[in-house]
């Protein structure tokens, strides 16, 4: 149960002061045989890495900038679904220990007053034909202020600092509700399977019941998101009605 659950994040948190990016240093440490659970955590990234080869803005003591090592017993086709649950582990501790009514955008930014606070890059290793090690990146806007985000971003990104009302937040004992949350739904994942994490997302998620524009090899198209389907993909209903899933991309909430 979860009242009963003590966490004690079970692998080893590797603190770092300035790297290129904490998705490379865990890299590094797995194919070394670092064991599942090995986080990096780096006060700042002077090469922070976003999906789709975009820059993560990464200013020294201002956010959570971190890496985890994860093994887990999976087909590639459904690595998707721990996206999903990494953006429900962040999504809950961060209502926890501030408050901020942050909320899920498919598949796995976190919104907050309608801008990004949270994003997650998860990339996985094949090896022998199978997942060798998966390694779930998360970057956390804590403590930026308006001034610490450079023009082209002051739209679209925020912070927990400034969703809050200007009080700063305790990196540490945030980091460590994040750690608390994944190992719990980590957990319950390996035991239980997609259904409970599937749950959560959709209650937490600001995506669903929305028109979305979705861009797929096929092209543009525009359809309500309506729910997840078994493997993490986003279930869409189109104007005459029929149910497509989408399982990676981008979409665009209109
Ligand atoms: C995205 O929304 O595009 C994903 C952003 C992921 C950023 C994190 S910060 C820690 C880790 N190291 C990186 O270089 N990227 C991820």
């Amino acid at each position: 149960k979860r009242e009963d659950f003590v966490s004690s994040w079970p692998g080893e948190i590797v603190r770092m002061d300035s790297v290129a990016s904490t998705q490379e240093e865990a890299k590094k440490l797995a194919e070394n045989g670092a064991p599942e659970g090995t986080a990096i955590m780096a006060e700042e990234q002077t090469g922070g890495r976003g999906r789709m080869g975009r820059k993560w803005h990464s200013p020294r003591g201002k956010g959570i900038w971190m890496s985890l090592v994860l093994r887990p017993n999976l087909p590639l086709s459904l690595t998707p679904q721990l996206t999903l649950l990494a953006g429900v582990a962040v999504c809950t501790a961060i209502r926890e220990v501030t408050g901020v009514p942050a909320g899920i955008k498919w598949p796995n930014d976190l919104l907050a007053g309608g801008r990004k606070i949270c994003g997650i890059l998860l990339e996985s290793s094949l090896r022998e034909g199978g997942l060798h090690y998966c390694i779930a990146g998360i970057g956390i806007a804590v403590n930026l202020t308006r001034e610490d985000y450079p023009a082209e971003l002051q739209e679209v990104g925020t912070s927990l600092l400034i969703e809050g009302g200007g009080i700063p937040v305790d990196r540490t004992r945030l980091a460590e509700a994040v750690l608390a949350e994944l190992e719990y739904l980590y957990l319950q994942y390996i035991e239980q399977g997609f259904r409970p994490i599937r749950e959560l997302w959709e209650s937490m998620s600001v995506t669903l019941g929305r028109q979305v524009c979705v861009n797929t090899p096929q092209g543009r198209t525009e359809a309500m998101a309506v729910g997840l389907d078994d493997n993490g993909g986003l279930r869409l209903r189109n104007s005459a009605g029929e149910i497509t899933s989408v399982l990676s991309g981008e979409i665009e909430m209109i």
